[in-house]
Protein backbone atom coordinates (compact mmCIF):
# COMPACT_ATOMS: atom_id res chain seq x y z
CA UNK A 1 0.00 0.00 0.00
CA UNK A 2 1.80 2.98 -1.43
CA UNK A 3 -0.04 5.50 1.11
CA UNK A 4 0.97 3.86 4.24
CA UNK A 5 4.35 3.62 3.70
CA UNK A 6 4.40 7.61 2.28
CA UNK A 7 3.17 8.65 5.59
CA UNK A 8 5.41 6.34 7.06
CA UNK A 9 8.26 7.59 5.40
CA UNK A 10 7.28 11.58 6.13
CA UNK A 11 7.74 10.49 10.15
CA UNK A 12 11.10 9.13 9.94
CA UNK A 13 13.82 11.00 11.72
CA UNK A 14 16.55 11.15 8.50
CA UNK A 15 19.06 13.07 10.29
CA UNK A 16 19.08 11.60 13.52
CA UNK A 17 19.11 7.87 12.24
CA UNK A 18 22.91 6.41 11.84
CA UNK A 19 21.92 3.91 9.19
CA UNK A 20 20.06 6.67 6.80
CA UNK A 21 22.70 9.11 7.71
CA UNK A 22 24.96 6.60 6.80
CA UNK A 23 23.27 5.74 3.47
CA UNK A 24 23.11 9.90 2.49
CA UNK A 25 27.08 10.20 3.16
CA UNK A 26 27.73 7.30 0.96
CA UNK A 27 25.87 8.89 -1.88
CA UNK A 28 26.96 11.93 -1.49
CA UNK A 29 30.54 10.85 -1.50
CA UNK A 30 29.84 8.70 -4.83
CA UNK A 31 28.43 11.76 -6.52
CA UNK A 32 30.19 14.34 -6.00
CA UNK A 33 34.30 14.88 -5.35
CA UNK A 34 34.20 16.74 -1.85
CA UNK A 35 37.18 16.35 0.08
CA UNK A 36 34.95 16.43 3.22
CA UNK A 37 31.62 15.06 4.24
CA UNK A 38 30.18 17.48 7.27
CA UNK A 39 27.28 16.95 9.50
CA UNK A 40 25.22 19.60 10.47
CA UNK A 41 24.00 19.47 13.97
CA UNK A 42 23.94 23.13 14.33
CA UNK A 43 20.46 23.84 12.56
CA UNK A 44 18.04 25.38 14.09
CA UNK A 45 15.52 25.65 12.08
CA UNK A 46 11.86 24.07 13.36
CA UNK A 47 11.35 21.70 10.56
CA UNK A 48 14.85 19.85 11.59
CA UNK A 49 15.34 20.55 14.54
CA UNK A 50 11.54 20.59 16.08
CA UNK A 51 12.13 16.71 14.17
CA UNK A 52 15.22 15.97 16.82
CA UNK A 53 17.34 16.71 14.05
CA UNK A 54 19.87 18.94 13.72
CA UNK A 55 20.73 21.52 16.95
CA UNK A 56 18.34 19.32 18.49
CA UNK A 57 21.50 15.78 18.68
CA UNK A 58 22.97 18.40 20.81
CA UNK A 59 20.23 17.12 23.62
CA UNK A 60 20.82 13.43 22.64
CA UNK A 61 24.54 13.26 22.80
CA UNK A 62 24.78 9.43 22.24
CA UNK A 63 22.55 9.23 18.96
CA UNK A 64 25.16 12.09 18.01
CA UNK A 65 27.55 9.99 18.45
CA UNK A 66 25.67 7.12 16.52
CA UNK A 67 25.29 8.89 13.82
CA UNK A 68 28.83 10.51 13.52
CA UNK A 69 30.13 6.73 14.06
CA UNK A 70 27.75 5.28 10.95
CA UNK A 71 29.08 8.20 8.36
CA UNK A 72 32.64 7.93 9.38
CA UNK A 73 33.06 4.21 8.93
CA UNK A 74 30.99 4.20 5.86
CA UNK A 75 32.79 6.84 3.59
CA UNK A 76 36.57 7.04 3.09
CA UNK A 77 36.85 11.15 3.28
CA UNK A 78 37.40 13.13 6.53
CA UNK A 79 34.00 13.46 8.16
CA UNK A 80 33.10 17.43 10.22
CA UNK A 81 30.63 18.09 12.66
CA UNK A 82 29.53 21.54 13.06
CA UNK A 83 27.27 22.42 16.42
CA UNK A 84 26.00 25.04 18.79
CA UNK A 85 27.25 26.69 21.95
CA UNK A 86 24.05 24.55 22.94
CA UNK A 87 20.88 23.94 22.57
CA UNK A 88 19.49 26.52 25.00
CA UNK A 89 20.72 29.12 28.13
CA UNK A 90 19.87 25.67 30.47
CA UNK A 91 21.71 23.22 27.74
CA UNK A 92 24.90 24.41 27.18
CA UNK A 93 27.02 20.96 26.53
CA UNK A 94 29.77 22.16 23.84
CA UNK A 95 32.80 21.28 25.55
CA UNK A 96 31.47 17.90 26.34
CA UNK A 97 29.71 17.36 22.74
CA UNK A 98 33.21 18.58 21.25
CA UNK A 99 35.31 15.49 22.95
CA UNK A 100 32.13 13.30 21.97
CA UNK A 101 32.39 14.05 18.56
CA UNK A 102 36.25 13.37 18.52
CA UNK A 103 36.05 10.06 20.23
CA UNK A 104 33.18 9.02 17.53
CA UNK A 105 35.80 9.73 15.12
CA UNK A 106 35.07 13.63 13.83
CA UNK A 107 38.33 14.87 11.88
CA UNK A 108 37.46 18.24 12.42
CA UNK A 109 34.62 20.06 14.49
CA UNK A 110 32.70 23.68 13.90
CA UNK A 111 31.37 25.67 17.01
CA UNK A 112 28.72 28.34 16.15
CA UNK A 113 28.97 30.36 19.76
CA UNK A 114 25.18 30.56 19.84
CA UNK A 115 22.24 28.04 21.49
CA UNK A 116 19.51 26.85 19.06
CA UNK A 117 17.28 28.78 21.02
CA UNK A 118 19.28 31.99 20.25
CA UNK A 119 19.00 31.45 16.78
CA UNK A 120 21.14 34.05 15.17
CA UNK A 121 20.36 36.56 17.36
CA UNK A 122 23.04 38.28 20.03
CA UNK A 123 26.43 37.94 20.15
CA UNK A 124 28.61 34.83 20.08
CA UNK A 125 30.27 33.50 22.96
CA UNK A 126 34.10 33.71 22.40
CA UNK A 127 34.68 32.05 25.90
CA UNK A 128 32.06 29.22 24.94
CA UNK A 129 34.44 28.97 21.78
CA UNK A 130 37.69 28.98 23.47
CA UNK A 131 36.84 26.14 26.02
CA UNK A 132 36.04 23.87 23.14
CA UNK A 133 38.96 24.39 21.27
CA UNK A 134 41.25 23.94 24.43
CA UNK A 135 39.00 20.83 24.89
CA UNK A 136 39.99 18.31 21.70
CA UNK A 137 43.15 17.70 19.81
CA UNK A 138 41.34 17.60 16.74
CA UNK A 139 41.26 21.24 14.56
CA UNK A 140 38.15 23.63 15.73
CA UNK A 141 36.65 26.18 13.18
CA UNK A 142 34.73 28.88 15.15
CA UNK A 143 31.93 30.36 14.10
CA UNK A 144 29.79 33.94 14.39
CA UNK A 145 29.91 37.32 14.00
CA UNK A 146 32.80 37.95 11.24
CA UNK A 147 31.78 40.59 8.83
CA UNK A 148 35.72 41.30 8.03
CA UNK A 149 39.10 40.09 7.92
CA UNK A 150 39.57 42.27 11.91
CA UNK A 151 37.04 40.82 13.00
CA UNK A 152 37.93 37.17 11.71
CA UNK A 153 41.45 37.61 13.25
CA UNK A 154 40.34 38.81 16.44
CA UNK A 155 38.29 35.56 16.68
CA UNK A 156 41.01 33.22 16.21
CA UNK A 157 43.29 35.31 18.35
CA UNK A 158 40.66 35.47 21.76
CA UNK A 159 39.99 31.36 21.39
CA UNK A 160 43.39 29.97 19.78
CA UNK A 161 41.50 28.82 16.87
CA UNK A 162 42.91 27.51 13.59
CA UNK A 163 40.14 28.45 11.67
CA UNK A 164 37.02 30.85 11.12
CA UNK A 165 34.36 30.52 9.39
CA UNK A 166 31.67 33.15 7.92
CA UNK A 167 28.45 33.15 8.12
CA UNK A 168 25.67 35.88 7.28
CA UNK A 169 28.42 38.34 6.47
CA UNK A 170 28.79 36.80 3.10
CA UNK A 171 24.80 36.86 2.03
CA UNK A 172 25.00 39.03 -1.22
CA UNK A 173 28.65 39.89 -0.87
CA UNK A 174 31.22 37.47 -1.93
CA UNK A 175 33.46 40.27 -2.13
CA UNK A 176 34.22 39.74 1.66
CA UNK A 177 36.45 37.01 0.35
CA UNK A 178 38.91 39.34 -1.38
CA UNK A 179 38.81 41.76 1.49
CA UNK A 180 36.88 45.11 -0.63
CA UNK A 181 33.35 46.08 -1.06
CA UNK A 182 31.75 46.28 -4.86
CA UNK A 183 32.87 49.35 -6.44
CA UNK A 184 29.06 49.55 -7.99
CA UNK A 185 25.24 48.41 -8.17
CA UNK A 186 26.31 47.34 -11.74
CA UNK A 187 28.67 44.69 -10.19
CA UNK A 188 26.60 43.17 -8.07
CA UNK A 189 23.78 42.90 -10.69
CA UNK A 190 26.36 40.99 -12.58
CA UNK A 191 27.43 38.84 -9.67
CA UNK A 192 23.72 37.84 -8.92
CA UNK A 193 23.48 36.89 -12.14
CA UNK A 194 26.42 34.79 -12.35
CA UNK A 195 25.50 33.25 -9.09
CA UNK A 196 22.47 32.35 -10.54
CA UNK A 197 23.76 31.05 -13.78
CA UNK A 198 26.64 28.30 -11.97
CA UNK A 199 23.37 27.89 -9.54
CA UNK A 200 21.31 26.66 -12.73
CA UNK A 201 24.20 24.33 -14.08
CA UNK A 202 23.29 22.17 -10.53
CA UNK A 203 19.78 22.77 -10.41
CA UNK A 204 18.13 24.08 -13.21
CA UNK A 205 16.52 27.30 -14.44
CA UNK A 206 13.31 27.33 -12.42
CA UNK A 207 14.90 26.65 -9.39
CA UNK A 208 18.12 28.60 -9.54
CA UNK A 209 15.82 31.32 -10.49
CA UNK A 210 13.34 31.21 -7.93
CA UNK A 211 16.47 30.55 -5.08
CA UNK A 212 17.59 34.38 -6.77
CA UNK A 213 14.85 36.08 -5.37
CA UNK A 214 16.44 35.72 -1.85
CA UNK A 215 20.27 36.10 -2.89
CA UNK A 216 18.64 39.85 -4.83
CA UNK A 217 17.17 40.73 -1.56
CA UNK A 218 20.48 40.14 0.19
CA UNK A 219 22.88 42.06 -2.59
CA UNK A 220 20.03 44.67 -2.48
CA UNK A 221 21.20 45.78 0.49
CA UNK A 222 21.90 49.78 0.28
CA UNK A 223 20.91 50.41 -3.15
CA UNK A 224 18.27 52.85 -3.95
CA UNK A 225 14.84 51.84 -3.48
CA UNK A 226 15.52 48.13 -1.73
CA UNK A 227 12.09 47.88 -0.05
CA UNK A 228 10.23 47.99 -3.29
CA UNK A 229 12.73 46.64 -5.60
CA UNK A 230 12.57 43.40 -3.01
CA UNK A 231 8.98 43.02 -3.74
CA UNK A 232 9.51 43.00 -7.08
CA UNK A 233 12.15 40.22 -6.91
CA UNK A 234 9.09 37.49 -5.95
CA UNK A 235 9.00 37.44 -9.66
CA UNK A 236 11.74 36.21 -10.71
CA UNK A 237 11.57 32.84 -12.43
CA UNK A 238 13.53 32.51 -15.21
CA UNK A 239 17.21 34.32 -17.08
CA UNK A 240 14.62 36.58 -18.81
CA UNK A 241 12.76 37.99 -15.73
CA UNK A 242 15.90 37.99 -13.54
CA UNK A 243 17.57 40.43 -16.69
CA UNK A 244 14.50 42.66 -16.85
CA UNK A 245 14.68 42.93 -12.90
CA UNK A 246 18.50 43.45 -12.86
CA UNK A 247 18.12 45.88 -15.91
CA UNK A 248 15.65 47.99 -13.37
CA UNK A 249 17.29 47.88 -10.55
CA UNK A 250 20.00 49.67 -12.91
CA UNK A 251 17.87 52.10 -14.44
CA UNK A 252 16.79 53.24 -11.23
CA UNK A 253 19.83 53.83 -9.88
CA UNK A 254 21.24 55.76 -12.33
CA UNK A 255 18.54 58.27 -12.45
C1 LIG B 1 20.01 31.95 5.60
C2 LIG B 1 21.02 31.10 6.35
C3 LIG B 1 21.28 29.80 5.90
C4 LIG B 1 22.20 28.99 6.57
N1 LIG B 1 22.45 27.72 6.10
C5 LIG B 1 23.39 26.97 6.73
C6 LIG B 1 23.70 25.67 6.26
O1 LIG B 1 23.10 25.17 5.28
N2 LIG B 1 24.67 24.95 6.89
C7 LIG B 1 25.33 25.45 7.96
O2 LIG B 1 26.22 24.79 8.51
N3 LIG B 1 25.05 26.69 8.46
C8 LIG B 1 24.11 27.44 7.86
N4 LIG B 1 23.81 28.69 8.36
C9 LIG B 1 24.51 29.18 9.57
C10 LIG B 1 25.77 29.96 9.23
O3 LIG B 1 26.69 29.13 8.53
C11 LIG B 1 26.50 30.43 10.52
O4 LIG B 1 26.73 29.32 11.35
C12 LIG B 1 25.66 31.44 11.30
O5 LIG B 1 25.05 32.38 10.44
C13 LIG B 1 26.54 32.16 12.34
O6 LIG B 1 27.57 32.89 11.74
P1 LIG B 1 27.43 34.50 11.56
O7 LIG B 1 27.17 35.09 12.93
O8 LIG B 1 28.77 34.90 11.00
O9 LIG B 1 26.31 34.75 10.63
C14 LIG B 1 22.89 29.50 7.72
C15 LIG B 1 22.61 30.81 8.17
C16 LIG B 1 21.68 31.60 7.50
C17 LIG B 1 21.40 32.99 8.02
Amino acid sequence: MPLPQTKSLRRRRFGSEPDFCAEGARIAAELSSADVIDINMGCPMPKIAGNREGASLMLDPKRASRVISAVVAAIDRPVTVKFRKGYDSEHVNCVEFARMCEASGASAICIHGRTREQMYSGLADLDAMAAVVAAVKIPVMVNGDVTDLASAERLLEYTGAGFALVGRATLGNPWLFAGREPSSVEEKLEMLRRQTRYASEVKGERVACVEARKHAAWYLKGVRNAAAWRQKANDICSFSTLDAFCSGVSADCEE
